[in-house]
C-alpha cells in the first residue's frame, strides 16, 4: 500500500453492479478508500459488505448514494449501463468540479450488443464530457475488461487502453489501472475513446463465435516501462 493510495478516495457510481463491484474490490485491495454509489444506499451498503468479506475484513469500503459518493471522492468512476449514463451524470455533475471522472460505460444498444453503435457525441466518454462541462477531466478506461476477471486476485493477461481530456488525467487514471492489476496504455485524446468503446462489441462478437466469456486485448510491439 503506497502513501498516495491512502490519500485518494474513489467513488464507484453503479458500484453495486458487476463491473463496478469488481473494480471497487481491486482498488480497496490496493489500499484505496472506496465509496460504492447506488440509487439505493441499502444496495450500496450490501455491496460494500460483500467486498469487505472478500477482503477478509480489511479494506475501506463504504456504501452510500451516488451523490454522497461523488461528493466524498477525489476520483469518480462511472459503471452504469449506457441507458442510465446521461441520467446518472446529470444527477452528480455539480459535484464533479475539479475532479477526475473515469467513464467505464460502453454505449451498447441491446439487443444488438455485438454491433458498434456510437452516440451522436462520438462516444459515451465524449458525451460524458459534454454533460459534465468545464472543470472536469474525463477519462475513458476499462471498457475491454470483463467483470469476470475482477472479483479475484488472479493476474489477468489483458491491457487497458486509456483515453482522456489531458495527459495528466490519463496518467492519473493509469495509476488506478496499475493498482487494479492491469497494464495501462496512454491511448491519446478523448476522441480516441470511440475505438476503445467500439472494441467491446468486437470482443463480444469473439466471445460468441469462439465460445469464450472474457476475451480481451493486449498491445504488442511496444514496451510499457
Ligand atoms: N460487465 C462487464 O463485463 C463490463 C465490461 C466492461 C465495461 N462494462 C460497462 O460497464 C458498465 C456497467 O456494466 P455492468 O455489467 O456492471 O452493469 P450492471 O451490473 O447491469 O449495472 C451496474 C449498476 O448500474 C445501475 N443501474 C442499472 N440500471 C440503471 C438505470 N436504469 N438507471 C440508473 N442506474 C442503473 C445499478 O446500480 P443501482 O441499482 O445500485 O443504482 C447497477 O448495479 C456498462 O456501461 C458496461 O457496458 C461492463
Amino acid at each position: 500500500m503506497d502513501k498516495k493510495s491512502l490519500m485518494v478516495t474513489i467513488a464507484v457510481l453503479g458500484g453495486t453492479g458487476k463491473e463496478g463491484k469488481g473494480l471497487a474490490y481491486r482498488w480497496a485491495n490496493a489500499g484505496y478508500r472506496v465509496l460504492i454509489g447506488s440509487r439505493s444506499s441499502e444496495r450500496a451498503v450490501t455491496a460494500a459488505s460483500e467486498i469487505i468479506e472478500l477482503l477478509e475484513g480489511s479494506g475501506s469500503v463504504v456504501g452510500t448514494s451516488n451523490q454522497e459518493a461523488a461528493q466524498g471522492a477525489n476520483i469518480v468512476v462511472l459503471t452504469v449501463p449506457y441507458s442510465a449514463h446521461r441520467e446518472t451524470l446529470e444527477s452528480v455533475k455539480d459535484l464533479l468540479k475539479g475532479k477526475l471522472l473515469i467513464d467505464v460505460t460502453v454505449p451498447l444498444v441491446p439487443p444488438k450488443v455485438s454491433k458498434v453503435q456510437m452516440p451522436a457525441a462520438g462516444s459515451a466518454a465524449q458525451e460524458a464530457k459534454e454533460i459534465v462541462g468545464e472543470g472536469v477531466e474525463v477519462v475513458a478506461a476499462f471498457q475491454n475488461i470483463s467483470y469476470e476477471h475482477l472479483l479475484s486476485e488472479d493476474d489477468v493477461d489483458c491491457d487497458v487502453l486509456v483515453t482522456g481530456t489531458s495527459k495528466d488525467a490519463r496518467t492519473e487514471a493509469i495509476t488506478l489501472v496499475e493498482a487494479a492489476g492491469f497494464t495501462g496504455w496512454d491511448a491519446g485524446p478523448i476522441e480516441n475513446s470511440v475505438v476503445v468503446e467500439g472494441l467491446t462489441s468486437v470482443l463480444i462478437n469473439i466471445n460468441k463465435q469462439y465460445g469464450s466469456t472474457h476475451a480481451g486485448i493486449k498491445i504488442t510491439g511496444a514496451k510499457n516501462k
